[in-house]
């Protein structure tokens, strides 16, 4: 059978700020799967903050290669498969995998996509609904786990700084160490995000980050510092959290969402605040813990179970909305995650 769908391209590479006209839909035709292979409808498409570095000529040393000019955007979806010449996977499976930004997709089994964290695999949707695995029970609670217990190393009693606190990864971050009984201080970038941290998840502070200097807004929410700080922001965050935090203080460095359209990429200036505090800042990428993942289903599936933990979603709807969705997490319009409803039937 010959099918014919669309995929997102890249056509143009953004200078600064995306917009939505770097990209273009192209109808495409789909063929069967080979040996290996399966092909999968998709329902839902997670939008990253991520995607963003590869859009540029060149990415970061070690990080994945750039998107080709005219080439589909890759990201991390959930479908159903079709038709599957693959071993494990039968038509009507629910999968996630790492090729999204198009209607269907064509998956070989046992790739280790995006680095780890898009490896074509089953879902449960007895369970979960479909999109939960490209959220809180997915890459989204995966990051926000690892990152506290298992880069992090929290403490009993710690007190946990989360920026970007209202996005996906950030809200389940915060959310999470609230359950465990930390102290959590949450940055957001517009007022009404600071009334659904304090009040929807129930933080012990929270701050507008674009409200002043960050350092005293900082200070002003956590006045005798802190010890652990979650960050997505990078940059001035960064440096504002090493002058917060206090003897033996860590770092999970999750991402730096201000550096990916091009703003300053230098480090912070007062790195000796590493040495004075014995401090420990330890970068992590989702992938390498994939093999926590049923743990994480454990703990946060219970938390979310008893209504202690949720994550908001953003849903857009169609493949040619995607573009949009992109801008409008890359500028701070959404409340949690940000989805692609790709199929009517999702
Ligand atoms: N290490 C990993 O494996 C891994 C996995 C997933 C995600 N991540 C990282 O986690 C972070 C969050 O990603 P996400 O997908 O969950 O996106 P998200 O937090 O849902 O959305 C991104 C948020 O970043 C904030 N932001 C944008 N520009 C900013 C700036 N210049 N300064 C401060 N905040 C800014 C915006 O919120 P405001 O309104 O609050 O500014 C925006 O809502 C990113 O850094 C991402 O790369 C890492």
């Amino acid at each position: 059978v010959t099918r014919t769908g669309r995929e997102l391209r890249l056509v143009r590479r953004p200078q600064g700020r995306l917009d939505a006209d770097c990209f273009e839909l192209a109808e495409t035709t789909v063929p069967d799967p080979a040996d290996g292979e399966v092909l999968v409808r998709n329902l839902w498409l997670s939008v990253d903050a991520a995607v963003r570095i590869r859009l540029t000529e060149s990415t970061p040393e070690g990080y994945l290669p750039p998107i080709g000019l005219h080439q589909p955007l890759a990201g991390l979806a959930v479908g159903e498969v079709i038709a599957s010449r693959a071993t494990g996977f039968v038509p009507g499976d629910v999968v996630t995998h790492a090729l999204g930004y198009r209607d269907f997709a064509l998956v070989r089994a046992g790739d280790a996509a995006l680095a780890g964290a898009g490896g074509l695999s089953v879902v449960d949707t007895a369970a979960a609904p479909p999109e939960a695995y490209l959220g809180i029970l997915g890459h989204i609670g995966l990051t926000a786990y690892a990152g506290l217990l298992h880069v992090a190393g929290l403490r009993e009693r710690d007190v946990v700084w989360v920026s970007a606190a209202a996005g996906a990864v950030g809200s389940v971050a915060a959310q999470l160490a609230k359950c465990w009984g930390h102290t959590v201080v949450g940055s957001a970038g517009s007022p009404q995000k600071v009334r659904y941290l304090l009040e929807d998840l129930g933080l012990d502070a929270a701050f507008d980050h674009r409200d002043g200097h960050l350092p005293d807004l900082l200070r002003a929410a956590a006045p005798s510092g802190i010890d652990v700080y979650f960050d997505n922001v990078g940059g001035a965050h960064l440096e504002a959290a090493l002058t917060a935090l206090r003897d033996g203080g860590r770092v999970a460095l999750c991402g730096a969402v201000s550096e990916y359209e091009g703003g300053p990429s230098h480090g912070p200036g007062n790195m000796f605040q590493i040495v004075a505090k014995s401090l420990q800042l330890r970068g992590f990428r989702a992938g390498t813990f994939t093999d926590r993942t049923a743990e994480m289903r454990s703990v946060v599936g219970a938390l979310l179970a008893d209504g202690r933990i949720a994550l908001r979603e953003h849903v857009v709807d169609g493949l040619e909305r995607a573009p949009e969705a992109l801008v409008t997490l890359l500028s701070g319009g959404n409340t949690g995650k940000v989805l692609v409803r790709l199929s009517a039937e999702a």
